[in-house]
Protein backbone atom coordinates (compact mmCIF):
# COMPACT_ATOMS: atom_id res chain seq x y z
CA UNK A 1 0.00 0.00 0.00
CA UNK A 2 1.52 3.43 -0.58
CA UNK A 3 0.43 6.80 1.41
CA UNK A 4 -0.77 7.71 -1.80
CA UNK A 5 -4.60 7.17 -1.34
CA UNK A 6 -4.10 9.33 2.11
CA UNK A 7 -2.32 12.14 0.92
CA UNK A 8 -4.19 15.30 0.58
CA UNK A 9 -2.19 17.41 -1.34
CA UNK A 10 -3.86 16.59 -4.55
CA UNK A 11 -7.65 17.12 -2.99
CA UNK A 12 -6.50 20.83 -2.23
CA UNK A 13 -5.50 20.78 -5.77
CA UNK A 14 -9.24 21.44 -6.58
CA UNK A 15 -9.49 24.62 -4.41
CA UNK A 16 -6.68 25.81 -5.95
CA UNK A 17 -4.83 25.37 -2.13
CA UNK A 18 -1.42 23.92 -1.60
CA UNK A 19 -2.75 23.10 1.93
CA UNK A 20 -5.18 24.36 4.57
CA UNK A 21 -4.23 27.81 5.12
CA UNK A 22 -6.17 27.65 8.90
CA UNK A 23 -3.75 25.57 10.15
CA UNK A 24 -2.23 27.83 12.42
CA UNK A 25 -4.24 29.79 14.72
CA UNK A 26 -2.12 31.53 17.23
CA UNK A 27 0.50 33.85 16.44
CA UNK A 28 2.98 31.36 18.12
CA UNK A 29 2.39 29.08 15.56
CA UNK A 30 3.12 31.13 12.57
CA UNK A 31 6.38 32.58 11.42
CA UNK A 32 7.57 36.64 10.93
CA UNK A 33 6.60 36.82 7.32
CA UNK A 34 3.16 34.73 7.65
CA UNK A 35 2.32 37.00 10.13
CA UNK A 36 3.10 40.30 8.42
CA UNK A 37 1.71 39.08 5.21
CA UNK A 38 -1.69 38.22 6.70
CA UNK A 39 -2.29 40.56 8.90
CA UNK A 40 -5.19 42.83 8.50
CA UNK A 41 -4.88 46.45 9.63
CA UNK A 42 -8.25 47.66 12.47
CA UNK A 43 -8.94 50.97 14.37
CA UNK A 44 -6.54 49.38 17.18
CA UNK A 45 -3.70 49.25 14.37
CA UNK A 46 -3.86 53.15 13.44
CA UNK A 47 -3.95 53.92 17.36
CA UNK A 48 -0.96 51.77 17.49
CA UNK A 49 1.11 53.42 14.98
CA UNK A 50 0.22 57.05 16.21
CA UNK A 51 2.06 55.70 19.45
CA UNK A 52 4.98 54.09 17.53
CA UNK A 53 5.51 57.53 15.78
CA UNK A 54 5.56 59.18 18.93
CA UNK A 55 8.93 57.11 19.87
CA UNK A 56 10.16 57.40 16.59
CA UNK A 57 10.20 60.57 16.75
CA UNK A 58 12.09 60.39 20.51
CA UNK A 59 9.18 60.92 22.45
CA UNK A 60 7.82 58.05 25.00
CA UNK A 61 5.02 55.92 25.00
CA UNK A 62 3.34 52.99 27.01
CA UNK A 63 0.42 51.28 26.08
CA UNK A 64 -1.53 48.07 26.92
CA UNK A 65 -3.34 45.93 23.80
CA UNK A 66 -6.35 44.48 26.22
CA UNK A 67 -8.24 41.75 24.25
CA UNK A 68 -9.84 38.29 24.66
CA UNK A 69 -8.07 35.51 23.82
CA UNK A 70 -7.39 35.01 19.98
CA UNK A 71 -8.11 39.03 19.47
CA UNK A 72 -4.94 39.10 17.38
CA UNK A 73 -2.35 40.74 20.55
CA UNK A 74 0.79 38.43 19.78
CA UNK A 75 0.45 39.51 16.14
CA UNK A 76 -0.04 42.81 16.87
CA UNK A 77 2.79 42.88 18.87
CA UNK A 78 5.11 41.03 15.86
CA UNK A 79 4.38 43.76 13.76
CA UNK A 80 5.21 46.41 16.30
CA UNK A 81 8.68 44.80 16.51
CA UNK A 82 9.08 44.55 13.13
CA UNK A 83 8.56 48.31 12.68
CA UNK A 84 10.40 49.19 15.43
CA UNK A 85 13.91 46.99 14.41
CA UNK A 86 13.18 48.25 10.55
CA UNK A 87 13.94 52.26 11.84
CA UNK A 88 17.05 50.49 13.91
CA UNK A 89 14.93 50.27 17.33
CA UNK A 90 15.76 47.66 19.69
CA UNK A 91 13.37 45.33 20.53
CA UNK A 92 12.62 42.96 23.58
CA UNK A 93 9.85 40.97 23.92
CA UNK A 94 8.82 38.84 27.33
CA UNK A 95 6.55 36.44 27.16
CA UNK A 96 5.20 36.12 31.23
CA UNK A 97 5.68 32.88 32.48
CA UNK A 98 2.95 31.37 34.90
CA UNK A 99 3.72 31.39 38.36
CA UNK A 100 5.32 33.24 41.14
CA UNK A 101 6.66 36.63 41.07
CA UNK A 102 10.61 35.95 41.40
CA UNK A 103 9.87 34.15 37.97
CA UNK A 104 7.92 36.90 36.05
CA UNK A 105 11.27 38.73 37.48
CA UNK A 106 13.74 36.67 36.19
CA UNK A 107 11.38 36.40 32.87
CA UNK A 108 11.68 40.46 32.34
CA UNK A 109 15.45 41.01 33.44
CA UNK A 110 16.31 37.40 30.90
CA UNK A 111 14.62 39.28 27.91
CA UNK A 112 16.03 42.34 28.37
CA UNK A 113 19.72 41.97 29.41
CA UNK A 114 21.69 39.55 27.37
CA UNK A 115 20.41 41.53 24.52
CA UNK A 116 21.33 44.63 25.97
CA UNK A 117 24.66 43.33 27.01
CA UNK A 118 25.37 42.47 22.72
CA UNK A 119 25.02 46.55 22.07
CA UNK A 120 27.47 49.12 22.27
CA UNK A 121 27.93 50.32 25.64
CA UNK A 122 30.10 52.32 27.70
CA UNK A 123 31.73 49.42 30.15
CA UNK A 124 30.34 50.98 33.38
CA UNK A 125 26.81 50.29 31.81
CA UNK A 126 27.50 47.25 30.04
CA UNK A 127 28.81 46.22 34.34
CA UNK A 128 25.78 47.92 35.43
CA UNK A 129 23.66 45.59 33.57
CA UNK A 130 25.49 42.71 34.05
CA UNK A 131 25.01 42.99 37.71
CA UNK A 132 21.38 43.04 37.50
CA UNK A 133 20.91 40.20 35.23
CA UNK A 134 23.17 38.11 37.35
CA UNK A 135 21.58 38.95 40.54
CA UNK A 136 17.65 38.49 38.70
CA UNK A 137 18.83 35.00 37.47
CA UNK A 138 19.81 33.62 40.46
CA UNK A 139 17.23 34.96 42.99
CA UNK A 140 14.59 31.93 41.38
CA UNK A 141 17.77 29.21 42.06
CA UNK A 142 18.79 30.80 45.46
CA UNK A 143 15.49 30.71 46.50
CA UNK A 144 15.68 34.30 47.48
CA UNK A 145 13.20 37.06 48.94
CA UNK A 146 11.94 39.17 45.15
CA UNK A 147 11.81 42.76 46.27
CA UNK A 148 9.24 44.19 43.58
CA UNK A 149 9.99 47.99 44.25
CA UNK A 150 13.31 47.22 43.56
CA UNK A 151 12.98 45.07 40.73
CA UNK A 152 10.89 47.38 38.79
CA UNK A 153 13.05 50.15 39.39
CA UNK A 154 16.25 48.25 38.00
CA UNK A 155 14.23 47.31 35.16
CA UNK A 156 13.41 50.38 34.62
CA UNK A 157 17.24 51.36 35.06
CA UNK A 158 18.25 49.02 32.28
CA UNK A 159 15.85 51.46 29.77
CA UNK A 160 17.16 54.49 30.96
CA UNK A 161 21.04 53.18 30.53
CA UNK A 162 19.60 52.68 27.10
CA UNK A 163 17.93 55.40 26.32
CA UNK A 164 20.79 57.79 27.64
CA UNK A 165 23.02 56.00 24.98
CA UNK A 166 20.67 57.22 22.24
CA UNK A 167 19.23 53.76 21.50
CA UNK A 168 15.24 53.16 20.66
CA UNK A 169 13.76 50.39 22.66
CA UNK A 170 10.93 48.28 22.42
CA UNK A 171 9.88 46.17 25.54
CA UNK A 172 6.85 43.69 24.92
CA UNK A 173 5.40 41.69 27.78
CA UNK A 174 2.70 39.80 26.20
CA UNK A 175 0.23 36.89 27.82
CA UNK A 176 0.21 39.44 30.78
CA UNK A 177 -2.96 37.29 32.16
CA UNK A 178 -0.42 34.97 33.30
CA UNK A 179 0.28 36.20 36.16
CA UNK A 180 -3.48 36.53 37.58
CA UNK A 181 -4.54 32.66 36.13
CA UNK A 182 -1.67 31.10 38.40
CA UNK A 183 -1.00 33.36 41.42
CA UNK A 184 -2.72 33.60 44.68
CA UNK A 185 -3.56 37.08 45.22
CA UNK A 186 -0.12 38.17 47.90
CA UNK A 187 1.72 36.88 44.64
CA UNK A 188 -0.34 39.38 42.05
CA UNK A 189 -0.09 41.91 44.11
CA UNK A 190 3.77 41.82 43.97
CA UNK A 191 4.13 41.21 40.61
CA UNK A 192 1.73 44.09 39.94
CA UNK A 193 3.81 46.20 42.07
CA UNK A 194 7.19 44.85 39.91
CA UNK A 195 5.08 46.30 36.77
CA UNK A 196 3.78 49.38 38.48
CA UNK A 197 7.45 50.22 39.55
CA UNK A 198 8.63 49.71 36.09
CA UNK A 199 6.14 51.91 34.40
CA UNK A 200 5.67 55.01 36.36
CA UNK A 201 9.83 55.30 36.28
CA UNK A 202 9.81 54.93 32.27
CA UNK A 203 7.17 56.85 32.10
CA UNK A 204 8.25 59.97 29.46
CA UNK A 205 11.92 58.22 28.57
CA UNK A 206 12.92 59.23 25.77
CA UNK A 207 12.50 57.13 22.71
CA UNK A 208 11.24 53.92 24.83
CA UNK A 209 7.74 52.30 24.53
CA UNK A 210 6.60 49.45 27.11
CA UNK A 211 3.55 47.19 25.39
CA UNK A 212 1.76 44.87 27.49
CA UNK A 213 -0.50 42.50 25.82
CA UNK A 214 -3.28 41.51 28.32
CA UNK A 215 -6.66 39.89 28.65
CA UNK A 216 -9.52 42.35 29.72
CA UNK A 217 -9.69 40.37 33.10
CA UNK A 218 -6.47 40.70 33.96
CA UNK A 219 -6.12 44.42 32.58
CA UNK A 220 -9.21 45.32 34.90
CA UNK A 221 -7.57 44.02 38.06
CA UNK A 222 -4.64 46.22 37.81
CA UNK A 223 -6.40 48.98 37.47
CA UNK A 224 -8.34 48.25 40.59
CA UNK A 225 -5.08 47.77 42.28
CA UNK A 226 -3.08 50.50 40.95
CA UNK A 227 -5.56 52.86 39.51
CA UNK A 228 -3.44 56.51 40.13
CA UNK A 229 -0.95 55.45 37.83
CA UNK A 230 -2.07 53.00 35.37
CA UNK A 231 -5.18 55.54 34.44
CA UNK A 232 -2.45 58.25 34.14
CA UNK A 233 -0.13 56.77 31.62
CA UNK A 234 -1.79 54.20 29.46
CA UNK A 235 -2.64 54.50 25.91
CA UNK A 236 -5.24 51.58 26.63
CA UNK A 237 -6.11 49.72 23.22
CA UNK A 238 -8.65 47.23 23.29
CA UNK A 239 -9.70 45.26 20.55
CA UNK A 240 -13.20 45.16 19.16
CA UNK A 241 -15.09 42.21 17.56
CA UNK A 242 -13.93 41.55 14.23
CA UNK A 243 -16.22 42.70 11.64
CA UNK A 244 -16.93 40.79 8.47
CA UNK A 245 -15.50 42.78 6.40
CA UNK A 246 -11.88 42.54 8.38
CA UNK A 247 -12.84 38.71 8.68
CA UNK A 248 -13.78 38.55 4.70
CA UNK A 249 -10.23 40.17 4.35
CA UNK A 250 -8.37 37.79 6.63
CA UNK A 251 -9.48 35.05 4.93
CA UNK A 252 -8.50 36.40 1.86
CA UNK A 253 -5.05 36.80 2.87
CA UNK A 254 -4.87 33.90 4.55
CA UNK A 255 -5.71 31.78 1.20
CA UNK A 256 -3.52 33.94 -0.91
CA UNK A 257 -0.37 32.62 0.94
CA UNK A 258 -1.26 29.26 -0.15
CA UNK A 259 -2.71 29.66 -3.51
CA UNK A 260 -1.75 27.86 -6.59
CA UNK A 261 -3.19 28.12 -10.01
CA UNK A 262 -5.95 30.47 -10.99
CA UNK A 263 -8.94 30.58 -8.77
CA UNK A 264 -12.24 32.09 -10.08
CA UNK A 265 -11.80 34.84 -6.58
CA UNK A 266 -9.71 35.22 -4.26
CA UNK A 267 -11.64 34.07 -1.27
CA UNK A 268 -12.72 30.42 -3.47
CA UNK A 269 -14.05 28.25 -2.29
CA UNK A 270 -15.61 30.19 -0.01
CA UNK A 271 -17.87 32.91 -0.05
CA UNK A 272 -18.84 35.81 1.66
CA UNK A 273 -21.93 34.19 2.90
CA UNK A 274 -19.98 31.29 4.53
CA UNK A 275 -17.34 33.79 5.87
CA UNK A 276 -19.64 35.90 7.73
CA UNK A 277 -21.84 33.27 8.89
CA UNK A 278 -18.40 31.88 10.44
CA UNK A 279 -17.56 34.97 12.04
CA UNK A 280 -20.92 35.33 13.74
CA UNK A 281 -20.84 31.65 15.12
CA UNK A 282 -17.04 32.81 15.94
CA UNK A 283 -18.46 35.24 18.37
CA UNK A 284 -16.34 37.78 16.28
CA UNK A 285 -13.08 36.50 17.76
CA UNK A 286 -10.29 35.55 15.31
CA UNK A 287 -9.19 32.64 16.28
CA UNK A 288 -12.50 31.19 16.59
CA UNK A 289 -13.03 32.26 13.27
CA UNK A 290 -9.74 29.96 11.74
CA UNK A 291 -10.91 27.43 14.04
CA UNK A 292 -13.71 26.45 12.48
CA UNK A 293 -12.74 27.21 8.64
CA UNK A 294 -9.44 24.94 8.94
CA UNK A 295 -12.52 22.25 9.59
CA UNK A 296 -15.33 23.64 7.33
CA UNK A 297 -12.07 23.32 4.80
CA UNK A 298 -11.25 19.87 5.94
CA UNK A 299 -15.12 18.76 5.34
CA UNK A 300 -14.83 20.21 2.21
CA UNK A 301 -12.27 17.93 1.09
CA UNK A 302 -14.12 14.72 2.05
CA UNK A 303 -17.17 15.45 -0.70
CA UNK A 304 -16.71 14.04 -4.26
CA UNK A 305 -17.37 17.57 -5.56
CA UNK A 306 -15.86 20.30 -5.96
CA UNK A 307 -17.77 23.39 -5.97
CA UNK A 308 -17.93 26.04 -3.36
CA UNK A 309 -18.27 25.40 0.18
CA UNK A 310 -21.59 25.97 1.28
CA UNK A 311 -23.57 26.27 4.87
CA UNK A 312 -23.83 22.78 4.80
CA UNK A 313 -20.05 22.45 4.96
CA UNK A 314 -19.53 25.36 7.71
CA UNK A 315 -22.31 23.08 9.28
CA UNK A 316 -19.91 20.20 9.15
CA UNK A 317 -17.09 21.86 10.33
CA UNK A 318 -18.37 23.55 13.20
CA UNK A 319 -19.35 20.39 14.66
CA UNK A 320 -15.69 18.77 13.84
CA UNK A 321 -14.34 21.93 15.42
CA UNK A 322 -15.83 21.64 18.73
CA UNK A 323 -13.42 20.06 20.20
CA UNK A 324 -10.74 22.30 19.62
CA UNK A 325 -13.46 25.00 20.32
CA UNK A 326 -14.46 24.29 23.56
CA UNK A 327 -11.08 23.59 25.45
CA UNK A 328 -9.80 27.19 24.11
CA UNK A 329 -13.13 28.88 25.38
CA UNK A 330 -13.22 27.11 28.63
CA UNK A 331 -9.51 28.30 29.12
CA UNK A 332 -11.70 31.55 29.23
CA UNK A 333 -14.31 30.87 31.10
CA UNK A 334 -11.75 29.94 33.67
CA UNK A 335 -9.90 32.87 33.95
CA UNK A 336 -13.09 35.07 34.29
CA UNK A 337 -15.68 33.05 36.24
CA UNK A 338 -15.59 31.78 39.57
CA UNK A 339 -16.34 27.35 39.93
CA UNK A 340 -19.80 27.77 40.80
CA UNK A 341 -20.36 30.72 37.52
CA UNK A 342 -19.27 28.29 35.35
CA UNK A 343 -20.71 24.88 36.86
CA UNK A 344 -24.50 27.20 36.05
CA UNK A 345 -23.29 28.06 32.63
CA UNK A 346 -22.26 24.89 31.74
CA UNK A 347 -25.66 23.68 33.09
CA UNK A 348 -27.81 26.12 31.20
CA UNK A 349 -25.98 25.00 28.06
CA UNK A 350 -25.95 20.99 28.44
CA UNK A 351 -28.93 20.74 30.71
CA UNK A 352 -31.64 23.40 29.04
CA UNK A 353 -29.58 23.18 25.86
CA UNK A 354 -28.51 26.89 26.30
CA UNK A 355 -32.14 28.03 26.91
CA UNK A 356 -33.93 29.95 26.84
CA UNK A 357 -34.95 29.07 30.27
CA UNK A 358 -36.62 30.90 33.29
CA UNK A 359 -34.60 31.63 36.33
CA UNK A 360 -36.91 29.56 38.58
CA UNK A 361 -36.62 26.80 36.20
CA UNK A 362 -32.84 26.59 36.80
CA UNK A 363 -33.16 27.16 40.85
CA UNK A 364 -35.66 24.44 40.95
CA UNK A 365 -33.26 22.04 38.53
CA UNK A 366 -29.82 22.92 40.34
CA UNK A 367 -31.17 23.30 43.77
CA UNK A 368 -30.19 26.67 44.46
CA UNK A 369 -32.09 29.36 46.23
CA UNK A 370 -33.81 31.49 43.42
CA UNK A 371 -32.30 34.82 44.88
CA UNK A 372 -28.60 33.23 44.54
CA UNK A 373 -29.29 32.02 41.30
CA UNK A 374 -30.71 35.28 39.82
CA UNK A 375 -27.30 37.27 41.09
CA UNK A 376 -25.42 34.79 39.03
CA UNK A 377 -27.41 35.35 36.11
CA UNK A 378 -27.38 38.51 36.22
CA UNK A 379 -23.37 38.36 36.47
CA UNK A 380 -23.09 35.78 33.43
CA UNK A 381 -25.48 38.49 31.49
CA UNK A 382 -23.04 41.45 32.57
CA UNK A 383 -19.96 39.16 31.18
CA UNK A 384 -21.75 38.54 28.05
CA UNK A 385 -22.32 35.13 28.13
CA UNK A 386 -25.88 35.22 28.64
CA UNK A 387 -28.65 37.27 26.64
CA UNK A 388 -31.61 38.51 28.68
CA UNK A 389 -35.31 38.58 27.69
CA UNK A 390 -38.54 40.13 29.20
CA UNK A 391 -41.10 37.82 28.48
CA UNK A 392 -44.32 39.59 30.80
CA UNK A 393 -42.73 39.90 34.41
CA UNK A 394 -40.37 37.41 33.79
CA UNK A 395 -37.00 37.37 32.50
CA UNK A 396 -35.55 34.52 30.16
CA UNK A 397 -31.57 33.91 30.01
CA UNK A 398 -29.98 32.21 26.83
CA UNK A 399 -26.75 31.21 26.52
CA UNK A 400 -25.33 32.99 23.33
CA UNK A 401 -24.63 31.38 19.82
CA UNK A 402 -20.91 30.28 20.22
CA UNK A 403 -21.52 28.61 23.40
CA UNK A 404 -25.12 27.34 22.33
CA UNK A 405 -23.53 25.40 19.03
CA UNK A 406 -20.05 24.18 20.91
CA UNK A 407 -21.86 23.14 25.00
CA UNK A 408 -25.21 22.48 23.85
CA UNK A 409 -24.41 21.04 20.50
CA UNK A 410 -26.94 23.16 18.63
CA UNK A 411 -27.22 22.78 14.88
CA UNK A 412 -26.35 26.30 13.74
CA UNK A 413 -26.78 26.22 10.48
CA UNK A 414 -30.23 26.48 9.10
CA UNK A 415 -30.56 25.71 5.48
CA UNK A 416 -32.24 27.84 3.05
CA UNK A 417 -35.75 27.09 2.42
CA UNK A 418 -35.53 26.08 -0.88
CA UNK A 419 -33.15 23.19 -0.19
CA UNK A 420 -35.78 22.04 2.08
CA UNK A 421 -38.37 21.78 0.09
CA UNK A 422 -36.00 19.64 -1.89
CA UNK A 423 -35.64 17.05 0.89
CA UNK A 424 -39.24 16.94 1.30
N1 LIG B 1 -6.24 41.63 12.41
C1 LIG B 1 -5.86 40.38 12.09
N2 LIG B 1 -5.43 40.10 10.84
C2 LIG B 1 -5.04 38.86 10.49
N3 LIG B 1 -5.01 37.82 11.32
C3 LIG B 1 -5.42 38.02 12.57
C4 LIG B 1 -5.85 39.30 13.04
N4 LIG B 1 -6.18 39.21 14.33
C5 LIG B 1 -5.96 37.93 14.67
N5 LIG B 1 -5.50 37.21 13.64
C6 LIG B 1 -5.16 35.77 13.65
O1 LIG B 1 -5.77 35.18 14.76
C7 LIG B 1 -4.88 34.29 15.44
C8 LIG B 1 -4.78 34.68 16.90
O2 LIG B 1 -3.99 35.83 17.04
P1 LIG B 1 -2.99 36.02 18.27
O3 LIG B 1 -2.22 37.26 18.00
O4 LIG B 1 -2.21 34.78 18.53
O5 LIG B 1 -4.05 36.26 19.44
P2 LIG B 1 -3.81 36.65 20.98
O6 LIG B 1 -2.35 36.92 21.18
O7 LIG B 1 -4.66 37.86 21.20
O8 LIG B 1 -4.30 35.47 21.76
C9 LIG B 1 -3.55 34.35 14.72
O9 LIG B 1 -3.38 33.20 13.94
C10 LIG B 1 -3.66 35.58 13.83
O10 LIG B 1 -3.01 35.37 12.60
MG1 LIG C 1 -1.00 35.90 22.34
Amino acid sequence: MSYDILLKKDKYKQFHLKGNPFVKTSAEAMTEEEILETLVFTAEDESIATNIDIVLSGGGATLSLVGDYGTGKSVRAVAIADTFKKHEGIVFLCKVPSGDPSRYARALFESVCPEALSLELPVEDKDFIFEIRDYYKNLTIKNLELNSHKAGKDLANVFLVLSRNNYSTCFIIDEFEELVSAGNEKEIREAFTLTREYLSRVHGLKKHMTVICSSPKSWQMVKEVHPAVISRIMAEIEFEDLDNDTAVDLVGKRLKIYREGNPPDYLFPFTREVVEKANEVAYNNPRYLLVILRSTLEAALKRTTSQRIELKDLDTGIRLARGKLSTSILKRLREELTTRELDIFLKICEKFDGGPVFASQLAESLDIDQGNISRYLNKLSKVGYLNQNREGQKVLFEAKELYKVVFAKKKVIKLEPQENKNEK
